[in-house]
């Protein structure tokens, strides 16, 4: 995938957005959108071992009105329009590459300035993947809602503080040499601490709070 600056910019200036303008994604950049999701299995390093994923951008016209108070987002996720929806062969290492293939998308999408939110518990997971036609060899691990963020409402920063969003493990915590007694610091990992840096913000320490 080409992004229009350095990958560690994007990382950076990547965070997550629950709460949207109400706006459909406009045509240019629904396009754009469209071209993130094209088959790119094989950028993954787990595509050996994982089998295929696929994604779709299913936007909230798709669900007739019932469905629409079904979607299982209400409450976590506001005035969003569109999401992006995948579906990934069952096997040892799908959730890995479909994690690895939807971060590069959210990056993809935070580099046209679009506003993104893993969510892997708090949808209807049944309902999305329906709206897929998600086979019986195939999950649906998470989707994300996609579209022109806006302002955090307090139920949004409330959210945030729940999951310690902004409170990234330090570097003692996440990474060691040789054994789990000798920390690694940045300064010993040297070539390697920019990449570590990058994960160490990727990184969420709650997830287990979120249904991840
Ligand atoms: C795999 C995965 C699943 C997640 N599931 C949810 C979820 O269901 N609901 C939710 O509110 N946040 C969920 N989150 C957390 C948010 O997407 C977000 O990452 C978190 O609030 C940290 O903030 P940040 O992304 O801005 O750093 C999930 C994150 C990951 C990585």
């Amino acid at each position: 995938m080409e992004f229009s600056k350095p990958i560690i910019d994007i990382i950076q200036e990547r965070i997550s957005h629950r709460t949207y303008s109400g706006h459909s994604l406009e045509k240019d950049l629904r396009e754009k959108v469209l071209n993130l999701l094209k088959n790119h299995d094989s950028i993954s390093p787990f595509s050996e071992y994982a089998g295929k994923a696929r994604f779709r951008l299913l936007s909230i016209p798709e669900f007739n009105s019932k469905e629409k108070k079904k979607l299982g987002t209400y409450g976590f996720i506001k005035g969003a329009q569109d999401f992006i929806v995948g579906a990934v062969e069952k096997s040892q290492y799908s959730r890995e590459h479909y994690g690895y293939l939807m971060e590069t998308i959210i990056l993809g999408a935070t580099d046209l300035g679009l506003g993104t939110c893993w969510l892997g518990g708090f949808f209807n997971r049944s309902l999305f993947a329906s709206k897929i036609n998600c086979t019986s060899d195939e999950i649906v691990p998470a989707i994300t809602p996609i579209g022109y963020s806006t302002q955090r409402t307090v139920r949004e920063k409330i959210i945030r503080s729940f999951a310690k969003a902004d409170k990234r493990l330090p570097w003692d915590q996440l990474f060691f040499e040789g054994n789990h007694n000798v920390f690694l610091t940045e300064d010993k990992a040297e070539e390697y601490s920019k990449l570590l840096e990058m994960i160490r913000l990727g990184h969420l320490r709650e997830i287990s709070n979120l249904g991840g």
